[in-house]
């Protein structure tokens, strides 16, 4: 199989032109994100169809496009409109029905949208990775996302200039002021995967959603 991309918790591979193979790199379970995969597909929410779960894999619907991060980078798609783009995403997933009967303020949250889980495709923008989904309050979903934009922002990368003008897109176009910043930011800081210097730019980034 071809392997198409290698981030930091899959190897993502090519089954053939429909379906592709998501593989865990270490020992966590597939089952979960199928069932919220599937349930959110069902209702015409933009995730790529799940075929098949067991253990580390998940073989699921092969999209096509650019993620939003190369979009960004090829200056096919403006910081303006990906800030708005993350926002309708956000909405259109807290507009759901609530999953569980006794939480009516539940929704889906997918605690990871940023640019590179999203892959442009010629119907649209479409979700993936759904690793961290569980059921909460919205306002969480949008302070990660909040978050997530401006640790990028206060880091000295490329991406830093277009990563303000983003985030900075995406509060206005949801039009509400973020809450649930510091869960947020406690949620991100317990993310394994942060190196030292990730750590210190996270400490800047909180300046930045008040
Ligand atoms: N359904 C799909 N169709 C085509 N390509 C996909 C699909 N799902 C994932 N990919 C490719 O695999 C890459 C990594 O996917 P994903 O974000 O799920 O894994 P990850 O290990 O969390 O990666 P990262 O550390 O970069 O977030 C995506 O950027 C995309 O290029
Ligand atoms: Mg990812």
């Amino acid at each position: 199989m071809e392997l198409l991309a290698s981030g930091r918790d899959a190897d993502v591979y090519a089954i053939d032109r429909d379906r592709v193979l998501r593989r865990y790199k270490g020992n966590r379970n597939s089952a979960g994100e199928k069932t919220i995969m599937a349930r959110l597909h069902t209702l015409g929410f933009p995730v790529p169809r799940v075929y098949s779960a067991r253990q580390r894999d998940l073989i699921m619907e092969r999209l096509y496009g650019p993620t939003m991060v190369e979009a960004l980078v090829s200056r096919d798609l403006e910081a303006e409109r990906a800030g708005e783009m993350l926002a309708e995403l956000h909405k259109r997933l807290h507009k759901l029905p609530p999953p569980v009967p006794n939480k009516p303020d539940h929704r889906v949250l997918h605690l990871d949208l940023h640019p590179g889980n999203v892959i442009i495709t010629s119907k649209g923008p479409v979700v993936i990775d759904w690793r961290n989904a569980r059921t909460g309050e919205p306002g969480l979903d949008r302070a990660v996302t909040g978050v997530i934009l401006a640790h990028v922002a206060a880091g000295d990368s490329i991406l830093a200039a277009p990563a303000r003008d983003l985030l900075a897109a995406y509060r206005e176009a949801l039009g509400e002021p973020l809450s649930h910043v510091r869960e947020a930011m406690a949620f991100r800081a317990a993310d394994a995967h942060l190196t030292e210097e990730e750590r210190n730019e996270l400490s800047r980034a909180e300046a930045l959603l008040v």
